[in-house]
């Protein structure tokens, strides 16, 4: 069976509580459970990861082709715009990897504008909450079935 592994970057732990009316009121567990439910409309196997640690991110990329997985959904939060560690690991371990944001990142301030991980990427999503993580995940099973 497909694996595809989805990764939480840092804050995200705190979604729900955390600046709702940006991130809105679902749960990072909220988030996983809806995953799961596609994951299992589609047939795929899905790992999901929260981190607040860079390394501990570029550790898990790092393992994702040993560990099994096709592919890699992404929401590197904060990460996006200043880690050249995360975004060498997505090239080095060469999946298909969708980038994700709950928020619309081009509507917010400029810092947030650039993505450096979405370039090593196949593409981004970004500005449909939660339905977000559902359209990259979608996007990513649609890859590796080409
Ligand atoms: C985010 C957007 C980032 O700019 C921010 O740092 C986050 C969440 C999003 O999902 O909208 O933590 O990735």
């Amino acid at each position: 069976m497909t694996k595809i592994l989805v990764i939480h970057g840092p804050n995200l732990n705190l979604l729900g509580a955390r600046e709702t009316s940006v991130y809105g009121t679902v749960t990072l567990d909220e988030i996983n459970r809806l995953l799961e439910k596609t994951a299992k409309e589609y047939s795929v196997e899905l790992a999901t990861f929260q981190s607040n640690h860079e390394g501990d991110i570029v550790d898990t990329i790092g393992r994702s082709v040993k560990d099994g997985f096709s592919a890699i959904v992404i929401n590197p939060a904060a990460y996006t715009h200043t880690s050249v560690a995360i975004r060498d690991a997505i090239s080095a371990v060469k999946l298909p990897t969708v980038e994700v944001h709950l928020s619309n990142i081009y509507a917010r301030e400029e810092f947030r504008h650039q993505s450096m991980s979405a370039p090593a990427c196949a593409g981004q999503v970004s500005g449909f909450g939660p339905y977000s993580y559902v359209l990259g995940l979608l996007a990513a099973i649609d890859i590796v079935n080409q």
